[in-house]
């Protein structure tokens, strides 16, 4: 059995597995901020009776989980003449990356909880053996199987080609910090 440290892995194996999830407080707010906060947040204006730190102003205006029928997606697509076009009369438009990632973030069912990890730790303690996601602190994850501890502070985990990695325990998201400790306790 090969042993390696595990360097950049975790990140490799995440661009091959994007983790595309948009939260709403790290990714949607900013991009509100930006274009949108200066007519629409309580601290300012409410133009249209609508701010944007305001969630159920917000509600009103997604649909969860379908973007085609959320009117502020609608709205910051319309073409730059469309008199309801938002932000109004063509300026500051929201960038094609920004609608994208509106557009992710209601398809993904518009939460606004904090972080609604995109690859959720196994719940039970994976068995030996059996594949499951690991993630990281940096939200990265990895599919990789349970194979035992390295001491008390490091953890084997053994991807789908057969490589095992020695993973430091206090880099791993506490989830699957407790899905280890779990794991290691049922061996
Ligand atoms: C320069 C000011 C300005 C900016 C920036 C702006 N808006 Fe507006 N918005 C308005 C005005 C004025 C109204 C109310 C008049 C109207 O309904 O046309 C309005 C109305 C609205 C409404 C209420 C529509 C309704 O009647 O239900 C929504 C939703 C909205 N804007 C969303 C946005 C979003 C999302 C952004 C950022 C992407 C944005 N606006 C940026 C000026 C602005």
């Amino acid at each position: 059995m090969k042993i390696n440290h595990l360097l950049p892995v975790l990140t490799l194996l995440a661009v091959a597995h994007p983790a595309t999830a948009a939260d709403f407080k790290k990714d949607v707010f900013p991009i509100l901020s930006r274009k949108c906060a200066e007519c629409h947040s309580t601290a300012k204006k409410t133009k249209g009776d609508f701010a944007i730190d305001r969630q159920e102003d917000l509600e009103k205006q997604v649909k969860a989980g379908e973007p085609q029928k959320s009117s502020i997606l609608i709205t910051v697509a319309l073409p730059d003449d469309d008199e309801d076009v938002m932000p109004p009369k063509g300026k500051n438009r929201l960038t094609a990356a920004e609608m994208g990632v509106l557009k992710a973030w209601i398809t993904e069912g518009a939460s606004f909880d904090a972080s609604a990890a995109p690859a959720a730790a196994p719940a039970a303690a994976p068995a030996a053996g059996a594949m499951a996601t690991w993630t990281n602190n940096a939200g990265k994850s990895l599919q990789a199987s349970f194979e035992g501890m390295d001491g008390t502070d490091r953890v084997l985990l053994k991807a789908a080609d057969g490589t095992v990695y020695t993973y430091p325990m206090a880099d791993l998201s506490p989830e699957s910090q407790e899905a280890a400790k779990k794991a290691a306790g049922g061996q």
